[in-house]
């Protein structure tokens, strides 16, 4: 039994507390053990004993969890300070530097969200999804930036994923949808279909984005409604943003809606982002979390398979890691 420290704690480090209780309800029975990193929330530093000890407690959960099996611990993502992750942030107007390499298990990724017992209910609280910027996004993405988000060897190694899983190019009756989409989709090269729609908040990027037959300007944080009909696309992607998303089941409601039946949704991302954009949830945690958190948003959606996940980062520790997290609509809605 997982319960609160008696120390005297903030209200803050409570609520952190809070998060990892339900997180590690949703840990899977494998034993997969989502070792936490050291958040750094705008100006709050933690204590790291604090830290310690709640990665303590979830371990000693797992371990109960898997019985007499060796419970194995996922070590992903070394995580970032806060002046790494806002270097990160800033460097993307400047060519963004990669976080500190990460150590993981080979494969280990791809267990996270094999057998979890999901809760009831949504795990997680308004509070989760407050951003330290929570100005309007239209303000943040005003300007344009022609930049890319991950480095080079992730892009590659995104779109050779792409060319493995999407429908042939120029397949009839085929259409995508690029959500959170911008001047680069990193699809294959040539790749081209009859419709493929970003979803973006800055019309400049979108504009300049070849692969994209049309384009909405949509703040999918202030209308989480998709403007399409039902049972439309074939392929939906989201690319390093699903972090910026405050009403994620929303959203996933609607790429359902608009999927069509065994229609195929692929939410990709690395370890760094718009630092005062991303949900709290998203930049207190590391990239075990973080797949736990998109498969979350696929369960309680409803209507999706199972979600599963892939790490296909190119080169560990080398280069931007790069996970993806998908599911395709199931037939029965
Ligand atoms: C880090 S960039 C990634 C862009 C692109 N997917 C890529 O891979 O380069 C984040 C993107 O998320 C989009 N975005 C952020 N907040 C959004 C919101 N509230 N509604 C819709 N799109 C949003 C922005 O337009 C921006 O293009």
């Amino acid at each position: 039994m997982l319960s609160y420290p008696k120390s005297k704690h903030t209200s803050k480090q409570k609520h952190i507390y809070s998060m990892f209780y339900r997180m590690s309800k949703m840990a899977n029975p494998f034993g997969v053990t989502v070792q936490q990193r050291v958040p750094v929330l705008a100006g709050t530093c933690p204590c790291s004993s604090l830290f310690t000890k709640v990665t303590k407690t979830i371990t000693v959960v797992k371990k109960l969890n898997v019985g007499d099996r060796t419970a194995r611990r996922i070590v992903l993502g070394l995580g970032a300070s806060f002046w790494a992750q806002f270097m990160s942030m800033a460097g993307s107007a400047v060519g963004a530097k990669s976080f500190i390499a990460s150590a993981r298990q080979k494969g280990a990724v791809e267990e996270i969200l094999k057998n979890v017992e999901w809760p009831e209910q949504f795990p997680f609280k308004s509070e989760d999804f407050q951003r330290f910027d929570e100005s309007p996004d239209s303000l943040f993405y005003e300007a344009p930036r022609f930049v890319t988000h991950i480095d080079d060897p992730a892009i590659a190694a995104l779109s050779k994923y792409y060319s493995k899983v999407f429908p042939p190019s120029n397949t009839p009756g085929v259409s995508i949808l690029d959500l959170c989409s911008s001047w680069v989709s990193h699809f294959p090269a040539g790749y081209k279909q009859e419709r493929v729609v970003g979803v973006g908040m800055n019309e400049e990027e979108l504009k300049r984005n070849p692969v994209l037959t049309e384009y909405v300007v949509q703040d999918l944080n202030q209308n989480p409604k998709l403007p399409f009909e039902d049972n439309l696309f074939d392929v939906i992607t989201n690319v390093v943003s699903v972090d910026y998303i405050t009403k994620p089941v929303d959203v996933f409601k609607e790429m359902c809606r608009v999927l069509k039946p065994g229609g195929l949704a692929i939410m990709s991302f690395s370890n760094r982002c718009f630092w005062t954009k991303a949900i709290s949830i998203w930049t207190s945690t590391g990239d075990a979390e973080h797949v736990m958190i998109v498969g979350s948003y696929f369960h309680y959606a409803g209507g999706f398979e199972p979600p599963q996940a892939e790490d296909i980062s190119p080169n560990p520790g080398r280069s931007d890691p790069m996970y993806v997290v998908y599911s395709t609509k199931a037939f029965t809605t």
